[in-house]
């Protein structure tokens, strides 16, 4: 993977001249959990789709050093396969540095504790999005009879059966919901889950999950049940097929409205997406599906700058507005016409990139740290400092949107967040005719 760390963009001024097609990737949140879920399988299981980001690598790496063997087909990680063979993993600490780099790889916990009885792994603390604790996992795991340990910011979680249990999420989160799921995978007995995410990519892992002899029942409502396999790994009679990324079309769409005189979204999923899509036709964006793979964006007035409605949006679990398609659409509003608020409820400390955006021009508040009210629309400029930096991986993503409408030209330091959730962005976009290069 390129390492170059910044982002050069010559922003489009306002024009709406991009025109061509984008593919989206495999879901990198969906990815990931079934990468930790080949921890419950007796051999090799084959992952199709993955996408090639540095979130995909980092768990990889994390995987290699718990003893995994892991193979790209023709070790080629374009190839987009992923070979994981879980039976040779030799050691139940997950690596403390690699895991605080992404907090995601505590989905480990719960194959390794279903398969091992036992894991440790450091405490996460504050990430640049929030507070994300851990404490629904813990809980969950107490639930089902294990000891935890917490010691020198590490947790030592034990129990060599993980017996049923019954476990109401006290808030609605998607790793609880999938950890818990897949620790309760090989057990004797049954465990009900309830209050459950219903995130797609949730659906997809268990999918998989199922044709290989689990037994999930409710994915995608808000109880699951899982009856356990009573300790029998899972075989790797089916492989895995990461679904389209439901971010990376939302991103795209964004952009297309945007940017684009003409954009094609191919390899998408339109019925992820719907709640988007309504919003940006209710906005005035002209939006067609084309078929159940394909969406398109026309300028269709082809007027340069003709302004899009304003409206008002709060970020909710699935199949509500996703919290990672927040600040694309922040940026969205900015080119908006009226007042529109825009309120976060999943994560405390999703608006930082909101300054880059005024420094860009834009007219937006932040009240309270949880809602930002967005004026518009503004034209946005290149001012004296013309550096901007990534703040997360979807805030990355916002501030380079903002970078193609202004009119200037920027760079974007911290890109390895990007490339955490956006495979090669850049040659995606320059490939629709953008003026983005990597440096
Ligand atoms: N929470 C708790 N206690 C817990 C677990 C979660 O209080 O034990 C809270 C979190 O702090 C947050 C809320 O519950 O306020 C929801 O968190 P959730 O567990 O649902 O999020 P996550 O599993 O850590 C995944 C995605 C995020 C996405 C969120 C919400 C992955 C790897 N990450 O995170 O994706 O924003 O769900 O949809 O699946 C991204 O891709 O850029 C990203 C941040």
């Amino acid at each position: 993977m390129n390492k170059k760390e910044k982002f050069i963009i010559r922003g489009l001024g306002g024009k709406r001249a991009l025109k061509g097609r984008v593919s989206l990737n495999g879901a990198k949140n969906s990815a990931l959990k079934a990468m930790a879920g080949a921890i419950l399988f007796e051999g090799k299981v084959e992952l199709n789709n993955i996408p090639n980001t540095e979130d995909v690598h980092t768990l990889n790496d994390i995987l290699v050093d718990l003893g995994a063997k892991i193979q790209w087909k023709d070790n080629d990680p374009s190839s987009k396969t992923l070979y994981i063979d879980a039976s040779t993993m030799n050691k139940t600490d997950i690596n403390s540095e690699k895991a605080k780099v992404m907090r995601a790889s505590v989905v480990l916990t719960g194959p390794m504790l279903a398969r091992f009885g036992k894991v440790s792994f450091p405490a996460p603390g504050g990430c640049v999005i929030g507070a994300r604790p851990i404490d629904l996992f813990i809980e969950g795991y107490k639930k089902m009879g294990a000891t935890v340990r917490l010691q020198d910011e590490i947790y030592y979680i034990e129990c060599p059966k993980l017996k049923e249990a019954e476990i109401n999420f006290e808030k609605i989160t998607v790793g609880g919901t999938e950890t818990l799921m897949m620790a309760s995978v090989l057990i004797s007995g049954k465990t009900v889950l309830k209050n459950c995410a219903k995130e797609p990519e949730i659906v997809n892992v268990a999918s998989w999950l199922n044709a290989c002899g689990a037994d999930i029942e409710g994915v995608g409502t808000d109880t699951i049940t899982i009856v356990g396999t009573g300790g029998h790994l899972l075989k790797p009679q089916n492989s895995y097929r990461a679904i389209p990324d439901r971010i990376e079309a939302g991103s795209f769409l964004f952009l297309g409205a945007l940017t684009a005189e003409e954009l094609y979204i191919d390899n998408c999923n339109p019925e992820h997406l719907s709640l988007v899509i309504d919003l940006l036709k209710n906005s005035g964006v002209s939006i067609d599906i084309v078929d159940d793979k394909t969406i398109k964006i026309t300028n269709s007035q082809n007027v340069e700058n003709k302004s899009y409605r304003a409206f008002n949006v709060t970020t909710k679990e699935y199949p509500g507005f996703a919290t990672d398609l927040q600040s694309p659409l922040v940026t969205f509003l900015t080119q908006c016409e009226g007042e529109s608020a825009v309120t976060e409820t999943i994560f405390e400390g999703r608006f930082k990139y909101v300054n880059d955006l005024v420094d860009l021009g834009a007219r937006i508040s932040v009240i309270d740290n949880n809602k930002a009210v967005v004026s518009g629309p503004t034209p946005l400029y290149q001012s004296q400092d013309n550096h901007l930096t990534a703040h997360d991986i979807r805030a990355g993503f916002a501030i380079v949107l903002a970078c193609l409408i202004a009119k200037g030209n920027f760079t974007i330091s911290n890109i390895h967040l990007i490339d955490r959730g956006y495979e090669s962005l850049e040659t995606r976009l320059r490939a629709i005719g953008a003026d983005i290069r990597r440096e």
